[in-house]
């Protein structure tokens, strides 16, 4: 029961999906108290819930942030090189970027160019520094092709359900790495975990049921 997680404070939020074994990992723990939710969202910040953030977009629940940064902690070790398509608030690339550490960089794509601006206002409330020394940094683009420009990535995060896997994103993964994305497919929308071995084998599993907003152009996004 996910929405149980719920706190008043973005330490009572965390502490609440920890007792719930939603996040286990110390290091996931560590990067979500450490970067403040409420400098990401201007509504119900420590809600386990999604939240709008303008645009016809979200903020993504923090069970689910809490589930990626679990499922790509192996990858986000110190210097890691690393992708989030669709980053909206900025709050998902903040995690990362606390824990790849500073000789790390967290590359976040987002296709609508007032968001892109949010995220970096976002995340100059809550870690300046980040900004500043390209650890984090925020470009207005389609993610739907990845980001060639800084490829190959340790792992990457998708936050928006994609209508196939698509080939680029798999081809600018590092062997070994691995991603993390919401596909719609017969079954309905699910999170694939896509590992790629140290000799460039790839497998897919898919891990869990979900309802994300669509990776799509920026006209259909606004139409919907
Ligand atoms: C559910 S929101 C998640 C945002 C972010 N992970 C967060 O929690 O704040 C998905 C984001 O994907 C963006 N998006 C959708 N299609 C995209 C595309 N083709 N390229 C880049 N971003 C896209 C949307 O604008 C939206 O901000």
């Amino acid at each position: 029961m996910a929405w149980r997680c719920s706190g008043n404070s973005n330490e009572e939020l965390i502490q609440n999906l920890a007792r719930a074994h939603i996040i286990k990992d110390p290091a996931v723990k560590a990067a979500m108290l450490a970067v403040d939710r409420g400098h990401f969202s201007r509504y119900k910040p420590y809600e386990d819930a999604p939240q709008t953030i303008g645009h016809q977009s979200t903020i993504s629940a923090p069970h689910m942030h809490a589930a990626a940064l679990e499922s790509l902690s192996p990858y986000l070790g110190e210097g890691a090189k690393v992708l989030d398509i669709g980053s909206g608030s900025g709050y998902l690339t903040v995690c990362m970027a606390h824990m790849v550490g500073p000789t790390g960089r967290v590359v976040g794509v987002e296709h609508i160019p007032e968001l892109v601006e949010q995220s970096k206002k976002n995340t100059a409330k809550d870690q300046p520094s980040f900004l500043e020394e390209g650890r984090v940094a925020f470009f207005a683009a389609d993610g739907r092709v990845g980001f060639p420009q800084e490829a190959p990535y340790d792992c990457i995060h998708v936050g928006a359900a994609a209508e196939s896997m698509h080939k680029e994103l798999v081809e600018q993964l590092k062997a070994p790495g691995r991603m993390f994305i919401p596909v719609s497919d017969r079954a309905g929308q699910g999170i694939y975990v896509v590992d790629k071995d140290k000799n460039g084998r790839v497998t897919k599993s898919r891990t869990m049921d979900v309802w994300y907003v669509p990776l799509t152009d920026v006209q259909t996004q606004y139409e919907r």
